[in-house]
């Protein structure tokens, strides 16, 4: 998604600040780049397609300008393709902004505005958004006025950054459902998309809410709701540290991610586990629901499968997984009884924001199990669980995953105890199994090496299947995904027992098979499947348990896990693969932390 960057003072190199936080942003997904620098007496726009790279050359052909405030845009292609004139910032008179969200009535304003002699250079609705300004400020003077109208006429998302030429000692930023977050200096402020961004200059921030309206100038920020009055807001602290949001010496961020895996779980889950008692403490009350709704996005969703398996299994209520983009358009089903659970690594995800709005409509209620404090899905949901895996910078979801699952079993567990569902010796039991789980984890990721040998079984493949039943299906989900997404080989999961039905036409000598077989009361079936691919030539990569592991002739390589109880099983299941697929598209020189067509956050529909 789009990444904005802003500042306004003159402590540091404007230019610095901006190239600097676009870098921080690249993670978000871009294909094209800008920035606009102000002083005094001059004004400079600087934009290209492609990479930051490629806007530090035009930059040192421009010459540097010494400036006072600046905004700069990595864009994700929404309206209109990639190039230079597509990017932002946009400047229509005196008025420059970057944009990041999808004005949704932009056709209409754009025809209503062609109709009054402006024209567009671009295909963006970014464009139309400066135009309105420009036309908007025909009438008005007070730029918080005209920023006011501005909020009445546009429908959709929006985070904006802009400066008005006439007002050169401020810098103005408002949104709606895309992320800012003013940056707290000293003699020196910022705007930004996300955190990392402004962590090299402060540590210090504000959330801006929907429809409030911030004036910057270096010697602070006035906050403004949205009929003008002056507010004051809570200043949040980032407790992440530079390194944290670097690869300390990883080669990669994904692998950085999966190997602070058993760190990021042992601080996530071990709070709740201590008793029974500090769990029912820190939980939500879970009593009064008797059938839940998960939705979720893309690996949020597989976590989602996977909290669905334990709550029904052990917990006894009746759990729906929903994508969010099917869920936000299709019928639903509640009763007074119902809770629904945002899972979002970002808290940003459109598709996801707009299910939980729907609920809310619906008064239904609902819980976000979230990774970044103070996102639009924590602060709009009715209760937050928060996962503590820190910043996540590569696209592709390891840790946040991971600690998705977990959140989800401990939710499970909570169910189950409100429900009276289980035993006391059995909640004890698994309590135990939850405090000693990190440091298997741990363990585990000490094998790297003996997935990445394994990896090489994949050398060439162009079809992966991955295989599961019950809890190992929702997993093999994820492990298709999270192959596919970065090594970019075609891959799908298939219910151990559907393939017969069709899809095993596909399997022919040497294609590869990914076998999950972790639930001890399905292996027998499962592997009855597995027989079936491997009699019709493929090379099976068996994922099973030491308690499962035989001398077996139908696998060609084997993940061996560690056995726990049954419950907290599937959350060591995804590392290994996650470090598989990780090998697997290094080996094939993918991009890892930033796959073609991807973002870290789909904060669009
Ligand atoms: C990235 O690896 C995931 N594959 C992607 O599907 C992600 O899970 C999805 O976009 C939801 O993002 P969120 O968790 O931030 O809502």
């Amino acid at each position: 998604m789009c990444g904005i960057i802003g500042y306004i003072g003159k402590k540091h190199n404007v230019t610095d600040v901006l190239i600097t936080g676009l870098k921080a942003l690249e993670y978000r997904g871009y294909d094209s780049v800008g920035i606009a620098l102000w002083n005094e007496d001059m004004f400079k726009l600087i934009k290209s397609a492609g990479k930051i790279s490629h806007l530090e050359d035009k930059i040192r052909k421009e010459g540097n300008m010494t400036s006072q405030m600046g905004i700069g845009h990595t864009r994700w292609a929404t309206h209109g393709e990639p190039n230079d004139t597509n990017s932002h910032p946009h400047r229509v008179g005196n008025v420059t902004l970057v944009h990041n969200g999808i004005i949704e009535n932009y056709q209409e304003l754009k025809e209503e505005l062609i109709k009054k002699g402006y024209h567009f250079a671009s295909d963006t609705d970014t464009e139309v958004i400066a135009s309105l300004l420009d036309d908007i400020k025909k009438n008005k003077e007070n730029y918080l006025e005209i920023l006011q109208e501005l909020t009445t006429r546009l429908r959709g998302s929006y985070a904006l950054g802009i400066v008005f030429d006439q007002d050169k000692n401020h810098l103005y930023a408002l949104r709606k459902d895309s992320p800012l977050i003013l940056g707290i200096g000293d003699k020196e402020n910022f705007i930004a998309s996300d955190i990392p961004a402004i962590i090299p200059y402060t540590k210090q921030y504000i959330l801006l809410e929907a429809g409030e309206i911030a004036r910057l100038s270096e010697d602070g920020i006035d906050l403004f709701d949205t009929s003008l009055k002056p507010i004051s807001k809570k200043i949040q602290q980032v407790n992440w540290t530079m390194e944290q949001a670097e690869k300390g010496g990883y080669s990669h961020f994904m692998l950085k991610e999966i190997m602070e895996e058993e760190r990021v779980l042992k601080d996530t889950i071990l709070p709740f586990v201590k008793d029974k008692e500090t769990l029912l403490s820190k939980m939500p009350d879970l009593k009064k629901y008797d059938q839940v709704h998960i939705v979720a996005c893309g690996s949020a969703m597989h976590a989602g499968l996977v909290g669905k398996y334990l709550i029904e299994t052990y917990a006894n209520i009746p759990v729906t997984v929903e994508v969010a983009s099917e869920y936000r358009y299709k019928k639903n089903f509640y009763t007074d009884h119902t809770l629904v659970i945002l899972v979002s690594q970002s808290g940003e995800t459109a598709d996801t924001i707009a299910a939980l709005r729907l609920a809310k409509e619906s008064k239904v209620d609902t819980l976000a199990i979230v990774n970044v404090y103070g996102s639009t899905i924590a602060r709009e949901s009715d209760q937050v669980l928060y996962i503590y895996a820190g910043p996540e910078i590569a696209v592709a979801t390891t840790k946040a995953y991971t600690l998705q699952v977990a959140m989800l079993s401990l939710v499970a567990l909570t169910m189950a105890i409100n429900h009276k569902q289980m035993k006391e010796e059995e909640i004890t039991m698994l309590l135990e199994a939850f405090q000693n789980l990190p440091e298997i984890l741990g363990g585990l990721l000490e094998k790297q090496e003996s997935y990445f040998e394994i990896a090489k079984m994949l050398d060439g493949s162009e079809d992966v299947f991955f295989l599961g039943r019950g809890v190992d299906y929702a997993l093999a989900m994820e492990g298709s995904l999270k192959l596919k997404e970065i090594s970019y080989i075609h891959s799908e999961a298939y219910q151990a027992g559907e393939l017969k039905h069709g899809t095993i036409s596909l399997i022919e000598k040497n294609t590869p098979v990914i076998a999950l077989v972790t639930d001890e009361k399905l292996a027998e079936k499962t592997i009855s499947n597995i027989k079936e691919v491997k009699a019709r030539g493929a090379k099976v990569i068996l994922v099973t348990l030491e308690s499962l592991d035989r001398d077996y002739d139908f696998c060609d390589q084997k993940i061996v896990l560690p056995v726990v109880p049954p419950f907290v099983q599937p959350i060591l299941v995804m590392p290994p693969l996650q470090l598989l697929s990780f090998e697997v598209a290094r080996r094939r020189g993918c991009d890892i932390d930033k796959p073609r067509n991807l973002a870290k956050s789909v904060t669009v529909e």
